[in-house]
């Protein structure tokens, strides 16, 4: 149970699930992610609903995992970790997904929106990817589907040099469908969530299962990503990078 994950149903049939810790930057923590994946396996098991929206707070999207708890997975290996799980569930539901970013979006913030359908942005978005300057490797199979996606040069701009993307950059490669005002972003993507859930439901899964490609080769990257992010995690450079955010001190 969190109180940091809300959840709401339309009679629309689109299901939204709002990231709630503004005072933590919506920072991702174990039973957030347990939230989610619930409610993405609620939503492919249940036929009343035939969208999600992923949304955050004003200015605030996600800042990713949660620091400190990436601490306590390091003792407890990241193999069967709540972000390992509603990872592996993001690459897995059929129902379709859609992100209304506004403002930060960080490491898994960021990657969650590979898996989305359809992605709308604020003006005010900012990518950013910071795995590998925090000692990491990049997951939820950004490795495979960002260099897919935007090709292998920008890929390593972003997933070894951590640029961030403003969301301008972000539409221009092609990771955002449209840049609109913050106040319109979760209405228009409820409204194209909407758009989805009411079209006939046969078509939909064939059709989204032909345009998303190969989920094998998906789910072989995150679990490939998953044991060197394991490796990694427990690794003197990442421990004293993660220490060193939390104690706000830089690193040496
Ligand atoms: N995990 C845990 N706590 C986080 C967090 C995270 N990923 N991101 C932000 N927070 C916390 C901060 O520690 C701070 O807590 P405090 O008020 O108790 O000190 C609070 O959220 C506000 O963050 P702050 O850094 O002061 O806000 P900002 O607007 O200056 O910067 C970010 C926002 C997102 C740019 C910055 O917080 C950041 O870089 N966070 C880490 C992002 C990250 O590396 N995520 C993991 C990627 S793999």
């Amino acid at each position: 149970m969190t109180d940091h994950i809300t959840i709401s149903d339309g009679e629309n049939g689109v299901r939204l699930i709002v990231i709630d810790r503004p005072q933590k930057k919506n920072a991702l923590t174990g039973a957030m992610y347990d939230a989610m994946r619930g409610a993405l396996e609620e939503a492919d098991a249940s036929a009343a609903i035939r969208a999600v929206v992923f949304a955050g707070q004003p200015g605030v999207f996600s800042a990713g995992n949660d620091l400190a708890d990436f601490l306590g997975q390091a003792r407890n290996g990241f193999s069967d970790a709540p972000a390992l799980r509603f990872i592996r569930q993001l690459a897995r539901t059929d129902t379709p997904m859609v992100a209304a970013v506004d403002g930060i979006a960080v490491g898994i913030g960021a990657t969650l929106t590979l898996h989305c359908d359809l992605v709308y942005a604020s003006s005010v978005a900012r990518l950013r990817m910071p795995f590998v300057e925090l000692g990491l490797v990049p997951e939820a199979a950004s490795s495979y589907l960002l260099p897919l996606r935007v090709g292998r040069l920008k890929a390593t701009e972003l997933l070894l040099l951590s640029e961030t993307l403003d969301a301008d950059a972000a539409y221009a490669l092609g990771l955002v469908n449209a840049v609109m005002p913050a106040d319109m972003v979760v209405e228009h993507a409820l409204a194209q969530a909407a758009r989805l859930a009411a079209l006939p439901q046969g078509a939909l899964a064939a059709s989204r299962r032909l345009i998303r490609g190969d989920r094998e080769r998906v789910e072989a990257a995150l679990e490939a990503e998953a044991k060197a992010f394991d490796v990694q995690l427990q690794s003197p450079e990442s421990q004293q990078r993660l220490q060193a955010f939390l104690s706000r001190a830089k690193p040496a």
